[in-house]
């Protein structure tokens, strides 16, 4: 272990040099705590935030530095925690943190995983969804260029409670931080925050954290004293200053319900500045996966989910669009739920009370009022009257079975389309028919069962047909 001065004068000397920035970066992610103040049978970290775990967030956010090495320190809820980073496909390694003694404790468990590595660490916490990569980058330039054993994120939010303070010496500089349950009045009224975001020559850090104690409220080893144990050996201790909406900590729901509409807000501002209307933005929930063409016009109340598509000028109120493909210049909504596995062709409609799910709709296809699609083909230029159902579940054999309607075909309002059923092009269903066979190319067909009422071409006699058909089985 190098003696204190020697550290500091050795990463001023490589502070000057221009190789500095290809000293070795490591990352270690503590997500092995219970969670308490969460209230939850399950790991606070894998909790979502616009779908995807917390932990997701955290990965994502330090992904662009490229470290070398990305630890994830997990204990409760072990398996959870590392499936859900397993899933997000960054490479990282795991280390166990067998008995929840503390943040310094669980970087011990890290570091034992980093055996004979020797750089920077970067030790972030499971719990701060809204870190930004730069940030992380400001943390690792200001470290490496002042050569200090430690470089850590602080903010200045209005209501500091919950957090470690930070004490500085008249001088200015970062003394040590105290928990908020070990602060007396005057350290507890400090708004500067420690946001749990650290980078330290690594080093450094295995030689402080032999020191660290558990004289404390909770009796654990906490991190945070590392700072007074290395100031104390005369090391400095830099802060990157970030704002709260940064730097946030989610212990309870709550601050995970404000961390969600947070991140949202980022991604609704982030497609408004990329040429979609938003209006009402605090209404509007946008995963990240979520793919919008420039003069989509999305209105209140949208929850757009998973690998969903929007096409150019398409207009959605009041919906819920999960993994769908949607063309352009289509109308979703008010009041619409399009589940996944649905594509909407060009210039398509689906208006209000209507729930459309592994389906496709041609161009020009309208589904207005009050209807449920499910497991359907339907056609370009198809009209689907109000209150349609495609009958898709047979109770007896569990089997979901396909609707087709093909193209220029009219649905009749009300009618129940028993699959596995196809509806030839231009063919017409009367109000009302429940259609359990197929039905032929320009046939109209009315009725419970529906039968043929006269094949014919779509031309006039089509409305009088229909007409009479209304009359007929109502
Ligand atoms: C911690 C800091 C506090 C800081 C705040 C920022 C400590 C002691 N306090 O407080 O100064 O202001 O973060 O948000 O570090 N963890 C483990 N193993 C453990 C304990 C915790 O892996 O034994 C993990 C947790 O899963 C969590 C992270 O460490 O992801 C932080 O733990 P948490 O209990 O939330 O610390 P805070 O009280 O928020
Ligand atoms: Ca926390």
């Amino acid at each position: 272990m190098a003696p204190p001065k020697k550290t500091s004068t050795a990463a001023r000397t490589r502070s000057v040099t221009p190789k500095r920035s290809t000293r070795p970066l490591a990352v270690i992610v503590l997500a092995a705590g219970k969670g308490t103040r969460f209230r939850s049978e399950r790991s606070k970290v894998i909790h979502p935030l616009l779908g995807r775990p917390m932990l997701a967030w955290i990965l994502d956010a330090a992904a662009p530095l490229k470290a070398s090495e990305t630890i994830v320190v997990v204990g409760s809820g072990a398996e959870d925690v590392r499936a859900a980073a397993k899933d997000g496909g960054w490479p990282v390694r795991f280390a166990t943190q067998k008995e929840q003694l503390g943040t310094a404790h669980a970087v011990k468990a890290g570091l034992s995983a980093l055996k004979g590595f020797e750089g920077d660490v970067l030790v972030l916490c499971g719990d701060t969804p809204l870190l930004e990569p730069e940030v992380l980058r400001a943390l690792v330039r200001e470290h490496r260029a002042s050569g200090d054993a430690c470089a850590l994120a602080t903010s200045c939010p209005d209501d500091p409670t919950g957090y470690g303070r930070i004490i500085r010496h008249p001088t200015g500089h970062i003394d040590r931080i105290v928990e908020e349950r070990d602060c007396n009045e005057a350290e507890r009224a400090i708004n500067e925050i420690n946001a749990g975001v650290y980078l330290f020559d690594a080093a450094a850090l295995r030689a402080a954290l032999k020191q660290v104690g558990r004289e404390n409220d909770q009796g654990e080893e906490y991190l945070p004293d590392v700072i007074a144990i290395l100031t104390a050996r005369n090391q400095r201790v830099h802060a990157v200053r970030a704002d709260e909406s940064i730097l946030a900590g989610v212990n309870d729901r709550y601050q995970l319900a404000v961390a969600e509409a947070v991140l949202a807000q980022r991604i609704v501002r982030a497609h408004a500045l990329a040429g979609v209307t938003i209006i009402d933005p605090a209404s509007v929930r946008i995963e990240p996966g979520v793919v919008i063409a420039a003069d989509a016009v999305i209105g209140p109340d949208v929850s757009l989910h998973g690998a969903t598509r929007v096409g150019a000028g398409t207009r959605i109120q009041r919906a819920v669009v999960r993994d769908s493909n949607v063309g352009r210049e289509c109308e979703i909504g008010p009041f619409a739920y399009l589940r996944p596995g649905v594509v909407l062709g060009d210039h398509a409609k689906v208006g209000a009370y209507v729930e459309v799910k592994n389906s496709s709709v041609g161009d020009g296809s309208k589904i207005p009022h009050l209807s449920y699609v499910g497991d359907a083909t339907i056609g370009d230029s198809v009209n689907v009257g109000a209150a349609t159902v495609t009958v898709n579940y047979d109770g007896e054999t569990k089997i979901k079975a396909r609707t087709v309607i093909k193209d220029g075909a009219k649905i009749g309002s009300d009618t129940m389309l028993i699959a596995p059923v196809t509806v030839g092009r231009n063919a017409a269903t009367g109000a009302g028919s429940v259609v359990t066979h197929d039905v032929a190319d320009g046939t109209i067909v009315v009725g419970n069962p529906a039968r043929p009422l006269r094949a014919t071409k779509m031309t006039a006699t089509k409305e009088t047909a229909t007409k009479r058909n209304a009359k007929g089985t109502r």
